[in-house]
């Protein structure tokens, strides 16, 4: 079945605004090396994209946290699927993430990270729903968009695993 899709950020959009991340974050890590921390699966293509917006000494990694299924509502709960192998001790990382929502994912990230002696730790989302915020005191370092409260899917995000490779955010009508 093909559902209607209303775009809410173009390919242009998003392409204009991470070169702005990009830029803010070459000005901030100038000489620095740089892991960036993709958060799977939503942030795969913006983790890509943002990569190639940095002039700098740039690791590529991933981790996993623990996906809230195929639904459109979160658990709350949220466990790591998958960590990176490699030490981080003393390394400049940036988490990358899709989408910022209740916030529990982000706080869970940060907080396995607060004690694994890195040098820095920021935290980078294309896009946040801070009406939807329910963890207190989380701050998104560098941020893409701030947007409603609409169920997005498109450029890594999912409804039912589907739709990731679209190249725009967009709005599933029907969906809550
Ligand atoms: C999404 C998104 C974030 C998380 C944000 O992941 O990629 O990791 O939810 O929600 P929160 O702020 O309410 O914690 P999802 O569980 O859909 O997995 P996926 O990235 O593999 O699609």
């Amino acid at each position: 079945m093909v559902e209607t899709v209303e775009v809410l950020l173009s390919s242009e959009d998003i392409a204009k605004r991470i070169k702005e991340l990009g830029a803010q974050i070459t000005k901030d890590y100038e000489g620095k090396s740089v892991v960036l921390l993709g958060v799977l699966k939503g942030a795969i293509h913006f983790t890509s994209d943002l990569s190639r917006e940095l002039p700098l000494d740039v690791e590529i990694n991933f981790i996993k946290p623990s996906s809230y299924g195929d639904g459109t509502v979160s658990s709350g709960t949220v466990s790591l699927d998958y960590i990176p192998t490699e030490n981080l001790k003393d390394r400049h990382v940036i988490i990358v993430e899709d989408i910022v929502d209740t916030g529990h994912t982000a706080v869970k990230l940060k907080d396995y990270f607060a004690d694994q002696g890195l040098a820095s730790l920021k935290f980078c989302a294309l896009l946040d729903k801070p009406d939807r915020r329910e963890a207190k005191d989380l701050t998104i370092d560098y941020l893409g968009f701030a947007i409603p409260d609409k169920f997005v899917i498109g450029y890594g995000l999912d409804y039912a695993q589907r739709y990731r490779n679209l190249p725009y955010v967009g709005v599933l009508k029907g969906a809550s």
